[in-house]
């Protein structure tokens, strides 16, 4: 069953002129549930025009702050984020999951390590709550960021930013890049490209010395910066990353043309979810499980239905699927039968997902 929790906004405040941030007053009885790791997201859900919408957001506090909040930035024509940064007040409620995600690595208090971050725009929100919680847990290792905004005015979170410089002087550098203002430093002008990429690998990180790096950001940005480190020499392992978006590449467009090529006709779907099981039969309107299940009355949980976010994971027990895309799921959870529901497609006539797992 799609878990939602009703929860009350205890605070909702600008950050910048596009971007609010919203504090939630968790009930003490779902703390446990919803504790947290640093990176990580929760799907929040609002009926908005009689139509549900689900957006995911990551968590810009830190679990040691014991505070849950987003930061909610307002995207042209997008439903979710424009109710959010015009209408929603302190007090209200939202429908809110419990935190998922795996953008982040344990923290072992007793290591000295060297991380490494880029971020663009609201990729910095996961950023904020990774760079807090590794500083404070682990007193011995240093973060650098690399942060790529328009403006100054538009950079989300730089007074606290700042402030983390002035915490952690010595252990935490931020460079921050602009696309639309020159300053006086040429290289920090524009976006991050393989020049740039160049430089900061010859000089700015030791990529023998850097423990983990992470990137968020559109698709474009932290595909460039992943092959980048990873022809430097950085361990793929140590490279994490979350998509904020997804374009439709050309790559994954003929991807997902071969995909629905295999599409079996008329599966017979079991889904387990809540222990209990429900039965029917894809509908040839529809590609996906998530979908198939959803037009069947299904009450399944999802946000972003773009491959991005995990909420609709799965794990395939019997029969086979296809996925279109997969931006969210590790190489180790493919090879265990896991999928994204809102992405898999059935190719056997019979399949079983088990959503309890
Ligand atoms: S709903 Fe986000 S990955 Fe499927």
């Amino acid at each position: 069953m799609a878990d939602f929790h009703s929860v009350k906004v205890a605070d909702i405040y600008k950050e910048t002129k596009d971007t609010v941030v919203v504090k939630f007053d968790i009930p003490e009885q779902l703390h446990q549930d919803f504790d947290f790791k640093q990176g990580q997201h929760l799907t929040l859900r609002k009926i908005i025009k009689d139509e549900d919408i689900r957006r995911s957001y990551s968590l810009c506090s830190s679990p040691l702050d014991k505070q849950w909040k987003v930061a909610i930035k307002q995207i042209p024509g997008g439903a979710f984020s424009t109710y959010a940064n015009t209408e929603l007040k302190t007090g209200d409620m939202l429908e809110i999951m419990e935190p998922t995600g795996h953008f982040y690595v344990e923290v072992e208090p007793e290591t000295s390590k060297n991380y490494v971050a880029f971020a663009a725009g609201s990729g910095i929100t996961p950023m904020l709550s990774i760079i807090k919680t590794h500083l404070l847990s682990e007193p011995n290792s240093t973060f650098k960021l690399f942060y790529l905004n328009r403006t100054v005015k538009s950079i989300i979170f730089k007074e606290e930013i700042e402030r983390l410089k002035n915490q952690f002087f010595g252990r935490f550098q931020v460079f921050y890049f602009l696309t639309k203002e020159q300053r006086d430093i040429p290289f920090l002008n524009g976006r991050f490209d393989k020049e740039k990429l160049s430089v900061l690998t010859k000089t700015f990180i030791d990529i023998e010395d850097t423990n983990h790096c992470f990137i968020c950001g559109p698709q474009d940005m932290i595909f460039l910066i992943r092959n980048h480190l990873m022809d430097a020499g950085l361990d793929t392992n140590k490279i994490h990353y979350e998509l904020f978006f997804t374009g439709d590449t050309k790559a994954s467009q003929l991807h997902i043309a071969e995909v629905l090529e295999h599409k079996a006709e008329g599966t017979e779907v079991t889904i387990i979810d809540g222990g209990k099981e429900f039965h029917f039969v894809m509908d040839d309107d529809f590609d996906t499980i998530l979908d198939g299940a959803l037009a069947a009355g299904a009450d399944l949980p999802f946000a972003c239905k773009g491959g991005v976010c995990s909420t609709c994971k799965c794990q395939v027990v019997e029969g086979s699927v296809e996925m279109k895309v997969n931006y969210a799921l590790e190489e180790k959870e493919v090879e265990q039968n896991f999928v994204l529901s809102c992405q898999a497609v059935p190719t056997s006539d019979k399949i079983v997902v088990d959503f309890d797992v």
